[in-house]
């Protein structure tokens, strides 16, 4: 393809360079993310531009679409496409594709080590270790999984894989989501409120967005109890933080595993002054492996999309 061939991508997140590199080899790539007058860059590209490639943790304006009146396809280097405006999407014929179940194994072994990380206080472990401790006495004991009950928000693929992992560990799984599942064979809570009453952890791995924005709120926190434990592999948007703050200083809860924040890379200097929580910096699916499978998906979609090939992993085709 030449140059003047390659259709143009707007770049809106900062990518790894196995997928930078690839992408402007096939195309024609506008570094949106890094730009220091991205008004300006829009007025230079924003006419031409036919795709986006965005991270899956990232919130479109619909302004900045607005600005895009050739846009066809938003390629999501992530699974949840939550930052994107669905309806405007639908409405301008914008197809949206994402990255699904090449992560999810990752995803769930980071809820599964934040599930051991607070629950046998590792992090602590390490910490006391390293300050010589040791030579003083025993570390605390922690607390045991077999026998614990692990509440699942969102029983879909990762959840289901999470759920694997634990029922591995001896523990028991119920679950809450839009509808109770047939072919598993854990519990089905039909309100978040009980489930979280009924576990000792309970694992958010839902998908964010409107629909379960602050559905983890101060009601569930108190639900949850003084010897519950809350874990967050999904999206920040889920928990209320402040209520979640509030209920880790005064005890309603126990204690927090938590991969992601509600205004990423910013994370509340409560959460960080805590001792009782375990916080990542959104690594769920940050392996070499899992990043490079995930980039590829992009590219492939992007080139079906351009070679009228049938998309790859499509949240939304237009026929
Ligand atoms: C990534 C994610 O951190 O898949 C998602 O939805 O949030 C994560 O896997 C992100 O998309 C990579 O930039």
């Amino acid at each position: 393809m030449s140059k003047k061939t390659k259709p143009a991508v707007l770049v809106a997140a900062p990518l790894p360079p196995f997928l930078a590199k690839p992408l402007s080899a096939a195309f024609e790539c506008h570094d949106y993310f890094h730009a220091t007058d991205k008004a300006a860059l829009l007025r230079d590209c924003g006419a031409h531009v036919r795709a986006i490639v965005m991270s899956g943790g990232m919130v479109l304006e619909e302004a900045l679409l607005d600005a895009l009146p050739f846009l066809e396809i938003i390629s999501v280097f992530g699974v949840g496409y939550d930052g994107v405006p669905m309806k405007y999407c639908q409405r301008r014929s914008i197809r949206v594709t994402n990255t699904p179940d090449v992560l999810t194994e990752d995803v769930a072994d980071t809820a599964l080590a934040l599930v051991l990380m607070t629950s046998r206080k590792l992090v602590e472990a390490n910490k006391f270790l390293h300050s010589g401790y040791w030579m003083q006495g025993a570390f605390p004991l922690g607390k045991a999984l077999g026998g614990k009950r692990a509440g699942i928000f969102g029983l879909g693929r990762i959840g289901k894989a999470i759920a694997q992992r634990l029922v591995a560990c001896g523990m028991e799984i119920g679950y809450h989501g839009r509808a109770s599942q047939q072919s598993v064979p854990f519990i089905f809570f039909p309100e978040l409120n009980s489930l979280a009453e009924w576990a000792d952890f309970l694992i958010v791995s839902c998908p964010g967005g409107a629909a379960t924005k602050h559905a983890v709120n101060e009601g569930v926190l108190r639900a949850l109890g003084a010897q519950g434990t809350l874990i967050n592999i999904a999206r920040g948007s889920v928990v209320d933080e402040m209520a979640l703050i509030h209920a880790l200083q005064n005890g309603t809860v126990k204690c927090a595993g938590l991969d992601v924040f509600e205004h990423e890379p910013h994370v509340p200097a409560e959460l960080l002054a805590m001792g009782n929580v375990v916080l990542l910096p959104h690594i769920g699916s940050g392996t070499h492996e899992t990043r490079l499978a995930m980039a590829e998906l992009v590219l492939r979609n992007l080139a079906a999309y351009f070679s009228d090939a049938p998309l790859v992993t499509p949240v939304l085709e237009i026929r």
